[in-house]
Parts: structure tokens; sequence; C-alpha cells
């Protein structure tokens, strides 16, 4: 009989640990969701002033894009993936991950450094290095569901 209720007693407090960890991590889950979202909104706008060479336009919107991402690498703690879109794998492989996330970064500090000195070329490129990472990030690292 006390087996028997000590059986029950930890099934319970294991459950209560699960789901209040699960608890715990839904908003730096949701946090991340959103910035990744910012980010994308971001870089979709930067078509236009690209295109049309409006270094203010750009140096502004690129300031908030080298903050929402230096954020990343914080919100991605280790046994949160459950209720999320980010793979199991990623704790597995922390350091690339992290790597990519930092080359992000960077391509976006580039780019700042870039509109301030008026550098076209160093721009572009650093912006086709950041739309080129979502995709090989992603791939590799998000799921579909
Ligand atoms: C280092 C890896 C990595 C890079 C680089 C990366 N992402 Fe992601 N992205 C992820 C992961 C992992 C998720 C899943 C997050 C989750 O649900 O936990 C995600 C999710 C997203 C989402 C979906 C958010 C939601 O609510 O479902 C969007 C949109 C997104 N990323 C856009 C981008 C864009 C745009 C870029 C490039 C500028 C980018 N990402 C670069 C790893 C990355």
């Amino acid at each position: 009989m006390n087996k028997l209720y000590f059986t029950i007693c930890t099934l319970a407090a294991c459950t209560t640990t699960q789901s209040s960890l699960a608890e715990d991590f839904s908003n730096t889950i949701k946090q991340r969701q959103q910035t990744f979202k910012a980010i994308e909104a971001f870089i979709d706008d930067f078509e236009k002033p690209i295109s049309n060479i409006e270094w203010e336009i750009i140096n502004k919107k690129i300031s908030e894009l080298a903050k929402l991402t230096h954020q990343l690498p914080e919100l991605f703690p280790p046994g949160s993936s459950e209720d999320s879109k980010s793979k199991e794998k990623i704790w597995d492989s922390k350091q690339d991950f992290n790597h990519r996330l930092a080359e992000l970064n960077n391509a976006f500090n580039n780019m700042q450094q870039a509109s301030l000195e008026k550098k076209w070329q160093l721009l572009t490129e650093n912006y086709k290095i950041a739309k080129n990472s979502c995709n090989s990030c992603h791939r590799k690292y998000r799921s579909l569901w």
C-alpha cells in the first residue's frame, strides 16, 4: 500500500514538474517566434529602400535588426523544443546553431556599417548573406509543423 502511494505521488510530482517546465518555456518560445517574425517583416521591407538607395531608412531598419538578432541566442534554452518548431537537434549541435545566429547578426552589423559609410556593395553582399542564412538554418533546425 505504501509503495503504491509512493508511486502515485512520484508520478504526480513528475507530471507537475513537466507541465510547469513547459509553461516556463512558453513565453520564451513566443518571444523567439515573434522575434523571427519581426526579422522577416524587416527583411521583406528592405527591398524598396535598398533599390531606391534610401540610406537613412536603411540605417534605421538595420539597427532594429541588429538588436533583434542579438537577443536570439538566449531565447533557445535547453529543453524548449516542445510545442515549438525548433528541432531537438538544435541542442545537439548548439555550437553550429549559435554560429549561424552569430553569422546572421554579423551580416546585420556589416549592413549597419555599410549604411553609415554609404557602401553599396558591402550592403548588398551582406543582405544576401543574411537572406541565405534563413533558409539554410530552417532546413536543418526548423520543423514544418
Ligand atoms: C540559426 C538558425 C536560424 C536562422 C539563421 C534563422 N532562423 Fe528563422 N527560425 C529558426 C528556428 C529554429 C525557428 C523555429 C522557432 C520555434 O518555433 O521555436 C524559426 C522560425 C522562424 C519563423 C516562424 C516564427 C513562427 O511564429 O512560427 C520565421 C518567420 C523565421 N524564422 C524567419 C527567419 C528569417 C526571415 C531569417 C533570416 C533573416 C531567419 N528566420 C533566420 C532558426 C533560424
